[in-house]
């Protein structure tokens, strides 16, 4: 009898405190938060830099590279995928991309935690160097251009690079600083390997991203692109550069993934 009332009242303490959460709660950062984690865990989605088990899944995975061969490369954190990361999958085409270009130098537009950084600093020579460019939090109002709404969760970050910060590969990694608008390429001009184009996602950046990208990548370089199917201004500007600029003719998406690549 008193199990029974103990879940009584535990099921009204639930339903009040939803009720409060989707009503006054709105007015509350605090109950938002708890509104958009409990959302993201019913899509089995997690937070940035929230501590999630390595594969959570019963079932055994595989995908096409371990089915049909020519999977290469060496991964970290494949499987914990989440917000503002590239999908299991698309972590394992870039590493293969990395290590069939074999880059000197990689620049990477866009650290967050520095999931991707890692895994092409795992696929690269020991003697490679990736330079990753991170807009600060703290310069976040004072941009050149306007970034999206939607992307200001992984600009406000506590760590940029987290993933790597103390591992054995990060030796390789160098990180800068700036908004890649005002940011200064001109030290890597022509030097680049590998390009990997994952800041913001508005269209005036992926424009100037583009652009900058394509100065530092010296003749057969790779520029790798992320979010070309998901978001509207990646969408947009790499349609416009592919249909009216000669030099990003040759850009090709790569299909499963919202990966568009160019060989410079
Ligand atoms: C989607 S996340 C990058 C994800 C990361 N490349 C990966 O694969 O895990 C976008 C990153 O771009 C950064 N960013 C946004 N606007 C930027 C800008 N104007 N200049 C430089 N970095 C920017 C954000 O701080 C964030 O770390």
């Amino acid at each position: 009898m008193s199990k029974a009332l103990d879940n009584l009242l535990l099921y009204a303490g639930v339903v009040k405190r939803v009720g409060y959460t989707l009503t006054f709660g709105m007015l509350n950062a605090g109950s938002r938060d708890e509104l958009l984690k409990l959302y993201n865990g019913y899509n089995g989605h997690h937070q940035p830099g929230e501590n999630v088990p390595v594969d959570p899944f019963i079932i055994p995975k595989t995908d096409v590279f371990e089915l049909f061969g020519n999977d290469n490369a060496a991964y970290e954190g494949v499987y914990e995928c989440g917000f503002g990361h590239t999908t299991e999958f698309e972590l394992k085409v870039i590493s293969n991309l990395v290590k069939k270009w074999n880059p000197q130098r990689i620049f990477e537009i866009g650290t967050f935690q520095g999931r991707t950084t890692l895994n092409m600093a795992l696929n690269s020579s020991s003697d490679a160097e990736i330079i990753t460019l991170d807009l600060p939090a703290e310069e976040l109002a004072s941009t050149k251009m306007e970034i999206e709404e939607g992307e200001v969760r992984y600009v406000k970050k506590e760590v940029s690079g987290e993933r790597f910060i103390g591992h054995p590969a990060a030796s390789k990694i160098r990180q800068v600083f700036g908004d890649s608008a005002s940011f200064d390429f001109n030290e890597y001009h022509n030097s680049v390997d590998v390009a990997f184009v994952d800041g913001s996602h508005a269209y005036e950046y992926v424009l100037n991203d583009s652009e900058k990208a394509f100065s530092i990548v010296r003749k057969g370089g790779l520029i790798i692109w992320h979010d070309y199917t998901n978001w509207p201004g990646v969408w947009t500007a790499l349609n416009e550069l592919h249909q009216n600029d000669s030099r990003f003719r040759g850009i090709r998406h790569i299909g499963g993934t919202s990966i568009a690549i160019l060989t410079v």
